[in-house]
């Protein structure tokens, strides 16, 4: 039936996807609004440094910081991704990408080693990486991200609502998946931090970002969830995109919610980390939540625990 549909609408313009993403985002528009009438306004740990990054983010959907984490905070984080990578069972089910008669990733397939298998998909992910990396977690919590959310919402109600701890490679396969242009609909205004843990040039799969997008985009591209370069280069100027090559230790700050992929890499990998906050849940998704917090080495305060309340991970 989905697919007949889908013929369908390819036949008439999309105009069935044009409707239905419509009105996901007149719902999240809805859900967001209604939700700022509870929330009280940002409390901020003094004095607070980075007004002109908020400034930044409000204006264009996206920043970079430079130097925000120690390089030993950066190497830890690789390690720790290294380590949890190892181990088959600690992984996502990931997709190949590739012409085999595989469709998931398998520990067989798996047991070839990195080397092989780069080849065949696009991006391995650690499950439920708060869970399995207090250190994330951690970083996660650290007060510069909640306060530069906060600013960005101009609210108190900031939320951790998702994470994730990956690795992308280059490879033969075509671009696809988060490697073509889309606008995140899980909420209507949605903060996403990137952390890579290797320095990224434009070979090595940079963010991309179409500025002011978070704003405004044209009606018509509700009509896909999913535009290749082409559609995108003709309709936003050369200068308005964006390109997030970045050193280890800068921090990428987005609002998602405006146009942006993930450039296809040329060569090597990219390890990244992506930590979403937002003022309530976010929409949709198969979800595990954090439970067992007596189990991380260190203690999770009261109010932590109130910002992690909607942080669940993709399952
Ligand atoms: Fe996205």
């Amino acid at each position: 039936m989905k697919i007949i549909l889908k013929k369908i609408d390819d036949k008439f313009f999309n105009i069935l996807s044009l409707i239905y993403y419509t009105l996901i985002d007149f719902k999240l528009f809805l859900t967001f609004y209604l939700n700022s009438f509870k929330t009280i306004k940002p409390s901020v740990n003094t004095p607070f440094i980075y007004k002109n990054e908020i400034d930044t983010l409000k204006l264009d959907g996206v920043v970079r910081i430079r130097n925000f984490f120690d390089l030993n905070i950066i190497n830890k984080l690789e390690q720790d991704f290294n380590n949890l990578k190892k181990n088959y069972e600690n992984l996502s089910k990931a997709k190949i990408d590739a012409n085999i008669s595989k469709k998931i990733l398998d520990k067989q397939t798996f047991e070839k080693g990195e080397k092989y298998y780069k080849n065949l998909l696009t991006n391995i992910q650690i499950q439920d990486p708060l869970v399995k990396s207090p250190l994330l977690l951690q970083i996660a919590l650290n007060q510069n991200f909640i306060d530069i959310a906060k600013m960005y919402f101009n609210t108190n109600n900031v939320f951790i609502t998702g994470a994730n701890y990956r690795r992308s490679y280059s490879n033969q396969l075509p671009a696809n998946d988060t490697q073509l242009y889309h606008r995140d609909r899980n909420s209507f205004k949605i903060l996403k931090f990137f952390i890579y843990l290797n320095d990224v040039d434009e070979n090595s799969g940079p963010f991309q970002y179409i500025l002011y997008s978070h704003k405004n985009w044209p009606i018509f591209s509700n009509r896909k969830y999913r535009w290749d370069d082409h559609y995108i280069e003709s309709k936003f100027a050369p200068e308005s995109i964006f390109s997030g090559t970045s050193s280890v230790g800068d921090v990428i700050i987005a609002d998602t919610t405006g146009f942006h992929k993930g450039k296809k890499l040329n060569k090597k990998f990219r390890t990244m980390i992506t930590l979403n906050y937002s003022t309530f849940a976010e929409n949709g998704g198969n979800k595990v939540k954090i439970k067992n917090f007596e189990k991380y080495p260190f203690e999770i305060t009261n109010e932590q625990k109130e910002i992690l309340k909607y942080a669940s991970i993709e399952c």
